[in-house]
This record gives C-alpha cells, structure tokens and sequence, in this order.
C-alpha cells in the first residue's frame, strides 16, 4: 500500500474519496505535520495501487488500512475519511474499535445508497469500463468545488480532473459497485465512544450538509464544524479551514 507520510506524534489517517488517490491530502501533509503524523494512504486500485478486483468493499478497504497500520506497528490511529472515506473510516471503527483514537468525518454521509443510487453506480462503473475515465473526471470534477471557487480558481478545477482522469477504469468500477453495497451505519452512530469531528462544507454539491448535520446530532459528544462556502473538498478548496478544525480536534483526543 503506498503511502505518504509527514509529521510525528498522534497518528492521523487520511482516507481520500472517490475516486481520488493520496495527493488529495498534499495540503494536509503539509499543514498539519506540526500538529500529528501524517499518513495519506492510496486505496486498493487506486494511485500507485494496481489491482483488479471487480468489486471493492468499504470493508476490503477497511482491512487494507488495518494492514497499514499493523505495518507501520501503529496501534491506534485518529481515522479520517472524506467522501467514500468517510465510508470506509465507519467499515473501519466497525471492524476495528480498539484501533480507533479519533473519528473525523468529511463531507460523508452514515446511510447507504437508495435502489436509484445503486442503479447509478451500475451504469458509472459500466461507463468507465467502457471508455475511460476521462468523461467521469469531465462531469465530477466541476461538482467537487463551490460555484465561488469554480469561478475565480479554474486550475484547481483542471487539477482535480486530471486527478480522476489517471485512475484505472477497474478501480474505479470496483469502488462504485463497492459503495452500492455499502451497509446503513446510521444504526451504529449513536453507540460511538470515540472521540468524533464530523466536518463539512456548506456549499457541497455532492453531499448536502444536511448529512453532517444528521450524523453529527446522532453521534454523542460530537463536534460539528460547517465551512462557509466550502464545498465537497473542503481540505483541498480550504485547507486553513479543514486544518484549523483537525487542529483543534487532535488536541482533544
Ligand atoms: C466521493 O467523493 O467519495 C463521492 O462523492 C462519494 C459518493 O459518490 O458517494
């Protein structure tokens, strides 16, 4: 599993969304490396990963990262998912509590998807299998920033779409078919003990912040943070934001 790595102190995992790969957390490796140990992590198929599996699991992931920190002999690490991240970062405190410091959810939601949802990813992972994933990084990269950022810094909306143009049609599919079989975790929220950040964007186009809001009023003792005219990357559209937040949450745990 490649990784980067940045930083000493508590160990803070950064899980990326879909369908990204490590360098989303570059901001962050170079943000918060004063303030814990860094470690940005590329998901099974993706970035350096090559792998072939048709369908990959929230939970496949969650196993992948438990494997991680076994590797790096990390007990415990604060686990932060953004996206389908924070998909896996729930398979994770799931799976694996004792391994869980700390809980930061962004721009994610606790459900799974609807029929018409599933359906969606069916058709995505069918697309991209079929010609590339140039047009999904055409379609999707726009959406992931606010209206505002989209106008005035045009580069970071090109970046984000060559980030997902390079990822390897088969992962994509099998990330998308593996969130169509995500599980509910909304049951589970209400029984989370660890400490948990839950953080969003207001100006999110792809998860309303409605969701944040929900998970963070179902999860006892959380801490909600809503970034003005943030949208769905909030680290990567508002990195000052998203590290001042993680910041101040580090030093609760
Ligand atoms: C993501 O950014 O990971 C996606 O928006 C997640 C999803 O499609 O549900």
């Amino acid at each position: 599993m490649h990784h980067d790595e940045a930083g000493t102190g508590t160990p803070l995992l950064l899980i990326h969304g879909f369908p990204h790969d490590r360098t989303l957390w570059a901001p962050q490796l170079a943000g918060l490396a004063d303030a814990a140990r860094v470690i940005a992590p590329d998901l099974r198929g993706f970035g350096a990963w090559a792998d072939d599996r048709p369908v990959c699991t929230m939970e496949d992931h969650a196993r992948d990262l438990c494997d991680l920190l076994d590797a790096l002999h990390i007990e415990q690490a604060v686990i932060a998912g953004l996206s389908m991240g924070g998909y896996v970062a729930l398979a994770f405190l799931a799976a694996f509590p004792e391994r869980v410091r700390g809980l930061v959810l962004c721009s994610t939601r606790a459900g799974a998807d609807t029929e018409e949802g599933r359906k969606g990813r069916q058709a995505t992972a069918d697309r991209v299998l079929r010609e590339g994933t140039a047009g999904l990084a055409e379609e999707l990269a726009p959406k992931m920033f606010s209206a505002a950022t989209r106008a005035a810094r045009p580069g970071l909306i090109a970046d984000m779409r060559t980030m997902i143009a390079r990822q390897r049609p088969a992962a994509v599919a099998a990330a998308a078919l593996g969130m169509a079989r995500r599980t509910d975790r909304r049951p589970m929220l209400p029984g989370i003990r660890v400490p948990t950040l839950v953080l969003t964007g207001d100006a999110d186009e792809m998860i309303p912040d409605t969701e944040s809001r929900a998970m963070a009023a179902a999860v006892p003792g959380s801490r909600l943070v809503v970034v003005p005219g943030a949208g769905h990357l909030v680290g990567l559209e508002t990195p000052e934001a998203f590290d001042r937040a993680v910041r101040s949450f580090l030093e609760q745990v």
